[in-house]
């Protein structure tokens, strides 16, 4: 439900503005090849400096401002969100935020003990979305290049059940000749839990991952894949703008979700608003530019000015990135928005 008052505040495509994802570091432990390759993100890199990041009380002020503007939905992401200090003090400040309805996080699992997973259920997170791209060792080491083990993720989607969230989503990134072979594993995994197994096509976010379209694997074929082994069926959708495509499997051993971004854009019902580490508003995950929030949080703007700026921006977006890159799949903006900087 909206805020008493509030207008929903539409684009140049008629999409509200409903969801804004928050990232609140550029680090990570892992160097995920499609994400942070480590070749590229090396012991040399330069991560942003403390000062450079939103404080708490910026990134409240900033929810609470979005909120009146009728986003209901607010993702925490990263980098990896748990590396960032008391992030539990965070979620509770922005689940005091009148109008905002869920609150979700996106994590590697890395760090999400049982006793954090607690905190942060107490703080007031209401979902979590736990990547795993494999259930092989090598296959997710290579693929993480940390030689993080399979099973301390697992632990950490445990944790996080055993800590009260519902539905837990686990995202499995699927890229050809990698990890193609464990999307049967892994949906024999997950069947008769109550994790929602979502495979993601590999996407060409950032300027570092080699996307190339040879090895993206289509949502059509891991859905064959799926299908020819336990029968599914579409579900409807959730709510607007969501982005998986959701399938329940016949014999009744739950849901999975596709989330096929490459070839099936789905930039009319994007109602996204995302705020990059360093303060950043971005209109969409390609975007190769964004707008300095955080120069007007340090100034002398009203949250009223603020609001206006923000709705200023929004009623001018046209980004519908994945649509022209489906139509085109050499379309290139030029240099685009890092996505440990964005969250995804
Ligand atoms: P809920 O629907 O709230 O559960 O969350 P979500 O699926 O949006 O969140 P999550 O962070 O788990 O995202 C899953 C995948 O979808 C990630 O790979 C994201 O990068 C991708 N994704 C999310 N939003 C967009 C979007 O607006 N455009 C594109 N192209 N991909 C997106
Ligand atoms: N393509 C698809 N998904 C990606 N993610 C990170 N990089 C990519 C990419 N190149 C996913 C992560 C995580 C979410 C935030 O984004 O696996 O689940
Ligand atoms: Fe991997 Fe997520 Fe870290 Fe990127 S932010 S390197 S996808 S764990
Ligand atoms: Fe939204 Fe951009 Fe993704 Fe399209 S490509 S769904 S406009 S974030």
């Amino acid at each position: 439900m909206l805020l008493k008052g509030v207008t929903p505040v539409l684009d140049e495509f008629q999409r509200p503005l409903k969801d804004l994802r928050i990232s609140v570091t550029d680090r990570c432990n892992f160097r995920c090849t499609y994400c942070m390759p480590k070749e590229v993100f090396g012991s040399n890199f330069t991560f942003l400096p403390h000062h450079e990041l939103l404080t708490f009380e910026e990134l409240t002020r900033t929810a609470r401002i979005f909120a009146k503007l009728g986003v209901t939905k607010v993702r925490v992401t990263g980098g990896e969100p748990l590396l960032r200090k008391d992030l539990p003090v965070l979620i509770q400040m922005i689940a005091s935020i009148p109008g905002i309805e869920d609150i979700a996080l996106t994590t590697n699992g890395s760090l999400l003990t049982k006793e954090y997973a607690q905190s942060l259920k107490n703080a007031g997170l209401n979902r979590v979305s736990i990547s795993l791209d494999a259930l092989n060792d090598d296959i997710f080491s290579r693929i993480n290049s940390v030689d993080f083990p399979v099973k301390r993720v697992l632990e950490a989607i445990d944790n996080a059940n055993a800590a009260g969230f519902f539905p837990i989503k686990i995202n499995m990134v699927v890229k050809r000749g990698i990890n193609e072979e464990e999307v049967l594993k892994m949906a024999e995994h997950f069947r008769h839990t109550p994790y929602i197994l979502r495979y993601i096509e590999f996407m060409d976010v950032g300027n570092n991952n080699g996307w190339q379209m040879k090895d993206v694997v289509t949502a059509n074929e891991i859905l064959q894949k799926i299908n020819a082994k336990w029968p599914i069926e579409p579900l409807a959708k959730n709510r607007d703008g969501e982005v998986a495509n959701r399938f329940r499997y016949l014999d009744g051993a739950g849901e999975i979700g596709i989330i096929a971004s490459v070839t099936q854009a789905f930039c009319m019902d994007c109602n996204r608003a995302r705020l990059s580490s360093n303060g950043k508003l971005y209109t969409c995950l390609f975007a190769h530019q964004g707008n300095d929030l955080r120069q007007l949080l340090r100034s002398e703007k009203s949250d009223l000015e603020i609001s206006e700026w923000i709705e200023q921006v929004w009623s001018g977006r046209n980004d519908r990135y994945s649509m022209l890159r489906t139509e085109n799949t050499t379309f290139s903006p030029g240099d685009k928005i890092e996505m440990h900087h964005i969250g995804g």
